[in-house]
């Protein structure tokens, strides 16, 4: 009950547009250094070389929440191309991710599609996969729109992730067959009408879209905390004789790191997600609504400063 609460309550601040802005001025506070890996590129960079260094392979992410216009859905856009050059010219093992409500899905979808045809044409040239993080069930469609139209030109470098949380999730994961997809829990909050809201229901549909993905044969990415689905995961990747080159596990930057590494030294791919900027507001905020536990981040960063 306790953890619901809290769950909404932080759900809740990450859309209070008042905070964002100001945590904007307030540099990385309360706890967000451990989650974060910087305001600038060249800090993203740094963090992404020492993740290189033991092993761990990375996506990162430029920040950005509330773009409303085109000219801020400009800048987001440069950011990102800024950031696979970066990538390109240090050389690190790493790829991109991305929000389109960045791009300027709320501004006019038609925007925010040539904003990703300019992105992708940078990564083409360099050779960098892109991935479209899933945001709340109201962009869900949109997202799987505007995917299934770059694929045309595009397939190959960009995929998305997909939400066990949804009731669409099994349909949707069939239907893009072949697509290099983030497999996830879900982050945000969602009607009963759209989807499960107890846990055992979203684990065992997490569990189910896992494998109807992995048997398609299609490249999966499992991104996830949760060691008792990780576990499940190998099993029946052995038991099916799925190869480990066919998946992934993705763990966000500063979570599980013993775990992170040991993932990795057991020879699987793992892949961390590198978030970095100065809108580190609503993500904080949405991390700590999953993991009440993270408020611990919050208070010592507080206290700390
Ligand atoms: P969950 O929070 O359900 O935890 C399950 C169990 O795992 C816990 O009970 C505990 O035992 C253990 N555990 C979890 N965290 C732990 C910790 N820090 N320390 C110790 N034990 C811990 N969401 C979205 O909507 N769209 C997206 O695009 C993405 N992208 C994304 C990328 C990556 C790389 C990750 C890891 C996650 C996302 N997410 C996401 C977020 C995702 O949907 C989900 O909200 C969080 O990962 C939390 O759910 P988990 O599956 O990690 O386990």
């Amino acid at each position: 009950m306790m953890h619901v609460i809290l769950r909404n309550f932080f759900l809740f601040l990450s859309k209070n547009q008042i905070l964002n802005r100001g945590a904007r001025k307030w540099g990385l506070k309360l706890g967000a250094s451990q989650v974060v890996a910087g305001e600038t590129i060249s800090k993203a960079m740094n963090a992404v070389r020492g993740l290189n260094e033991k092993g761990l392979v990375c996506t990162v992410d430029h920040l950005g929440e509330f773009v409303k216009t085109e000219e801020e859905a400009a800048v987001s856009t440069e950011y990102c191309i800024r950031t696979l050059n970066a990538i390109a010219k240090t050389g690190v093992n790493c790829n991109l991710s991305l929000k389109l409500t960045q791009l300027g899905l709320d501004v006019e979808p038609q925007l925010c599609y040539e904003n990703m045809k300019a992105i992708l044409s940078t990564a083409k040239k360099h050779d960098i996969f892109v991935r479209i993080d899933m945001e709340d069930y109201s962009h869900c469609q949109q997202t799987i729109d505007i995917l299934e139209k770059l694929r045309r030109e595009y397939d190959g470098l960009v995929g998305t992730a997909i939400q066990a949380y949804l009731y669409r999730a099994i349909d949707d994961v069939k239907k893009l067959k072949g697509v290099n997809l983030r497999l996830v829990k879900g982050a945000y909050r969602e009607l009963p009408e759209v989807a499960f809201q107890k846990k055992d229901e979203i684990d065992d549909n997490y569990l189910k879209i896992i494998k109807q993905h992995l048997r398609s044969g299609s490249y999966t990415a499992v991104a996830t905390h949760d060691h008792q689905i990780i576990e499940k995961v190998k099993d029946f990747c052995r038991e099916e004789k799925i190869a480990k080159t066919q998946f992934e596990f993705q763990m966000l930057y500063g979570f599980r790191t013993d775990l992170q590494e040991q993932i990795a030294k057991e020879g699987y791919t793992m892949r961390i997600y590198v978030p970095y900027g100065k809108d580190w507001y609503g993500y904080f905020m949405r991390r700590l609504a999953e993991r009440p536990q993270n408020v611990s981040f919050a208070l010592r960063g507080f206290f700390s400063k």
